[in-house]
């Protein structure tokens, strides 16, 4: 246990209700006291520590593991959410809209409604898990699937937000209040560590996330709050990897449906992440991904496969001898994997059936 942890119990502290990120983070965020505060008390997410990776990656290395399915809507989208939303809702927007494989639209949707705004969210049909889904329409969005990928959508509600931005806000992460929201992530590990990592693995897609995590570790340092930065280590899905073959492309795949994206909206700023930090942009096989997804769920976290790209891009750059020994490694674990249950599904044997009996049950459990 924490010392602090232990003085505080000493003392009788008790435990003080998290009022969101905004609330906490305030002063690195773009609002003012005007701003109308759009909250779902997101943020201050586990940070978890794994002996089990740890122990597989040796050299006397710890891990940690963001677990960003502890958001309200089960993603880190609600980072950005909260502060796109109080804005939009601040300057007298209508309605918001987005195109998603299906967390931002769930986080777009739970946010809209929380706010009174309507959501409209442009979706690829069929390439979008049933959990996020269900979620959108649960909070009451306009869901409207598109025949085409992800990257397509994008383009046509950039069209439309484009047309009218003062009615229609559009709430991708090529909003910048997206960033701006995403990036308190980085802060609350510096501030769970008592330092920022060594190195930070997560996955890409639309590479809005490494772009906020990285603005998240400098902004830090350079008020004085972390003394180092983290390598930036990026991992897109192999057969979705542009940024790692160099050029968009037209026809992504992958099991992690969440970074199906051929063509993503912040490439020169991951990039950028990447070289300046002297991280790198790297991909995994989805086995590699299936693997990671079930090693750390055996161990008691549930991440969906698009998050499991962060570990298998751990244990892809331990194995080849990357880290050092005394390196401290987070992973990102980005959305729950609840949001997946047709994936998990497939990655299990199958379940017994059996009568209420007590011998015919024992005799299962010994075989
Ligand atoms: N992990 C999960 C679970 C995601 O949903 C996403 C992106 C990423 C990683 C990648 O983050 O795009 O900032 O590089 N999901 C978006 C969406 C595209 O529509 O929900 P990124």
């Amino acid at each position: 246990m924490a010392e602090s942890t232990k003085a505080g119990m000493a003392a009788g502290a008790r435990l003080t209700r998290w009022p969101g990120l905004i609330e906490h983070y305030r002063r690195f965020l773009p609002v003012t006291d005007k701003t109308p505060v759009v909250t779902l008390n997101e943020g201050n997410t586990p940070l978890i520590e794994s002996p089990d990776l740890a122990s597989r990656v040796g050299r006397n290395i710890k891990v940690y593991l963001k677990f960003e399915g502890a958001n309200p809507t089960g993603s880190f989208k609600d980072r950005g959410m909260t502060v796109a939303m109080s804005k939009a809702l601040g300057e007298g927007v209508r309605a918001v809209i987005c195109a998603s494989t299906g967390n931002t639209s769930a986080s777009a949707a739970a946010y809209a409604g929380r706010a009174g705004l309507q959501a409209y969210v442009l979706i690829p049909k069929g390439a979008v898990a049933l959990g996020k889904l269900s979620q959108s329409l649960m909070h009451g969005a306009r869901v409207v699937e598109v025949i085409g990928n992800f990257d397509i959508c994008l383009k046509v509600v950039r069209d439309v937000a484009e047309r009218d931005p003062l009615r229609i806000r559009l709430v991708n992460s090529v909003n910048p209040d997206r960033i701006a929201g995403q990036k308190t992530a980085a802060f609350e590990i510096c501030d769970q560590l008592g330092e920022a990592p060594t190195h930070h693995f997560l996955p890409v897609g639309n590479a809005g996330n490494i772009t906020a995590y990285w603005a998240g570790y400098r902004e830090y340092k350079s008020v004085g709050l972390s003394q180092r930065l983290p390598k930036m280590m990026g991992y897109q899905a192999a057969e979705s990897a542009p940024i790692v073959v160099g050029h968009p492309i037209d026809d992504p795949h992958t099991v992690a449906t969440a970074i199906k994206i051929g063509n993503p909206a912040s490439w020169t700023s991951a990039t950028s992440a990447r070289d300046e930090s002297g991280g790198i942009i790297d991909m995994v096989t989805d086995p590699e991904i299936l693997t990671a997804y079930r090693l750390i769920a055996a161990h008691g976290v549930f991440a969906e496969p698009a998050s499991a790209a962060s570990v298998a891009g751990l244990l892809k750059f331990s194995a080849s001898g990357g880290l050092k020994p005394g390196s401290i490694a987070v992973c990102t674990l980005t959305g729950h994997g609840l949001k997946d249950p047709d994936t998990a599904m497939k990655n299990l044997s199958n379940t017994i059936v059996v009568e209420p009996d007590i011998a015919k049950v024992l005799k299962i459990l010994d075989s």
